[in-house]
């Protein structure tokens, strides 16, 4: 016990005796010992080098993630309303030429809701008197607000715009600079009224689609 604790306490004869260790070793064990000392610093750079790049890999990776996280946020990506959407039967619509309201419904994504089968909008469909169908956005294009059709023609109840039965401007006095929007329509699988639904810049003379 007392020799043990002699040599804990004195570093000194410690190191003397491995001296005395290393000058009784024969050559060839001598010159191992020897690589094996020198060799343990290059491996410490080495485990240091690769600490290293390891945290300045994770510390890139992190803006990274970042830019990633906000790319993907689903309040910048726009709601997906275009495309030819099936709004009625044909069935549904009489032949006497009358126009008819349809809702438009469609998956809708808002920020981060997903809505199937949501009202983005609503039609007016007709047939014509040589059969083919005609289609119309209720939105006025003045300022926005939804048209009615009375006996034979359309009737903004804001401003009193009017149109006639085929979407031109009635009275030239109305405030509409332009006419109903007309939309795409097509008759798919025999009995299917597709459309393509697209809503308009209100105010203006031309037809500008709203993204
Ligand atoms: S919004 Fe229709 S006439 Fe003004």
């Amino acid at each position: 016990m007392d020799k043990r604790r002699s040599k804990m306490c004195n570093p000194g004869r410690s190191a003397l005796l491995s001296r005395e260790h290393f000058g009784k070793l024969c050559p060839h064990k001598r010159m191992n010992e020897t690589m094996q000392s020198a060799g343990s610093s290059p491996r410490r750079e080495f485990v240091k080098m690769l600490l290293a790049g390891l945290i300045s890999t994770v510390m890139g990776l992190v803006p990274l993630g970042a830019g990633l996280a906000v790319f993907l946020d689903p309040l910048r990506r726009k709601a997906s309303s275009s495309g030819a959407i099936r709004v009625a039967s044909l069935e549904s619509l009489p032949p006497d030429g009358i126009p008819r309201v349809f809702p438009v419904l469609a998956t809708r994504v808002d920020a981060w809701n997903k809505f199937k089968q949501a009202m983005i909008g609503s039609v007016y469909l007709r047939r014509t008197s040589d059969g083919q169908l005609q289609a119309f956005n209720v939105v006025c294009p003045h300022a926005g607000c939804f048209v009615d059709f009375d006996r034979d023609h359309y009737h903004c109840p804001c401003h009193n715009s009017t149109f006639t039965i085929a979407g031109k401007i009635d009275n030239p006095s109305s405030p509409a600079a332009r006419g109903l929007d007309s939309l795409e329509v097509q008759v798919r699988d025999g009995n299917e009224i597709w459309v393509k639904f697209q809503q308009f810049q209100a105010g203006c003379a031309e037809k500008i689609p709203v993204a």
